[in-house]
């Protein structure tokens, strides 16, 4: 659905501009407002994307004002990706294999969810240079992330896949809905903690190759950057490429540890760029270029830059709004921010 036609005027919005936006709570932080309207400004679409902050209890009223408004589309956050699911008029196979949707775009009966996280990380990890067809990859951590970045290393045919998670009933759990829908690849479980099967044990059983590894955790997330789900260094002498979806800060102490050991290294920034660019071809039918998301990319460090918190210091916010539970009227929680 593109919307070029009516430029903007000069204030930048006008009655023709569409409205587009981030549903989750929080959004305060989010680079998304950064990401999609730096991409209308180059495709030139008429359209603007606002974070909305929606309280619990208020995603379907979100849901209905958006397609009241005819909003061409939304991003979905934590806590909403699953629960979104039921105000829509459709949900596609991936983001229904995935079990989360992150992406709405308006069709003429409701909203349709998508879910961008899992091509996302796959157009991430081409743009790293990392080619998983055909080879080991070990994955920490089995949360809600942990399913797109799975499912996206099937797609792209890894061989072996080894979910290693502090709670091996979640590794197991999540590798079971995947097993029969890619008989080609074997997904093997195991601890954190070498209480169960686990590394480098399990990996050498597998295979005597060298692995790649995915950091699904938040674990070394800014502000304990000092830490990381994996110490020991054998893990780290089997590896030659490792990817964390991590952005902040931009070197995790995973990440550290894996390039000291000689791995060819990636952050999560590209994960998040590429599921806003797939989101912004969606909704306007149309492939983002390479040289741009170069462009987005240099664009989006500073912007993680200038919203990460500072001892002593507040992030800046920027096209923030807050969605009011008149209940909490005398709360002092229900003041309106237009940021
Ligand atoms: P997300 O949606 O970002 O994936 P999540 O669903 O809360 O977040 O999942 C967080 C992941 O980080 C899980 O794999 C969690 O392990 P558990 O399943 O055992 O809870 C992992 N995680 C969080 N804190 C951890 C820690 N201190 N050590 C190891 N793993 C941790």
């Amino acid at each position: 659905m593109q919307n070029t036609d009516s430029k903007k005027d000069s204030s930048g919005i006008n009655t023709a501009t569409r409205l587009a936006g981030l549903l989750g709570h929080p959004v305060g932080h989010s680079v998304s407002p950064y990401l999609q309207n730096f991409l209308a400004e180059k495709y030139g679409i008429n359209m603007v994307y606002l974070g909305f902050d929606i309280e619990e209890g208020k995603l379907e009223d979100a849901v209905k004002g958006g397609l009241a408004m005819n909003a061409i589309g939304f991003n979905v956050t934590v806590p909403y990706k699953k629960d979104v699911m039921e105000y829509l008029a459709g949900v596609d196979a991936i983001a229904e294999k995935i079990g989360a949707v992150n992406t709405l775009k308006l069709e003429p009966d409701g909203y349709h969810g998508y879910n961008t996280d899992m091509p996302g990380f796959g157009r991430a990890l081409d743009y790293a240079g990392i080619d998983v067809k055909d080879r080991c990859v070990v994955m920490i951590g089995a949360g809600g992330a942990a399913n797109a970045v799975l499912c996206s290393l099937l797609e792209k045919g890894a061989k072996n896949v080894l979910l290693l998670n502090r709670t091996v009933e979640k590794a197991e759990a999540l590798a079971e809905r995947f097993r029969s829908d890619y008989p080609d690849s074997r997904i093997y479980t195991g601890s954190l903690d070498g209480t169960e099967k686990s590394y480098p044990g399990a990996m050498d059983d597998i295979s005597k190759d060298k692995w790649i590894a995915i950091q699904c955790t938040s674990v070394g997330m800014s502000p304990k950057t000092d830490e990381t789900p994996i110490n020991d260094d054998s893990f780290y002498d089997r590896l030659d490429a490792a990817f964390d979806i991590i952005f902040n800060p931009e070197e995790t102490m995973f990440l550290k540890k894996a390039r000291e050991h000689g791995a060819k290294v990636s952050n999560g920034l590209g994960m998040l760029m590429f599921q806003g660019i797939r989101s912004f071809e969606i909704w306007n039918s149309l492939d983002v270029s390479d040289d741009i998301a170069d462009e987005l990319l240099s664009g989006m460090r500073e912007e993680v830059k200038k919203n990460t918190v500072k001892k002593g210091g507040k992030p800046k916010r920027k096209f923030s709004f807050i969605v009011n539970d008149p209940k909490k009227k005398h709360s002092g929680k229900n003041t309106q921010k237009y940021t």
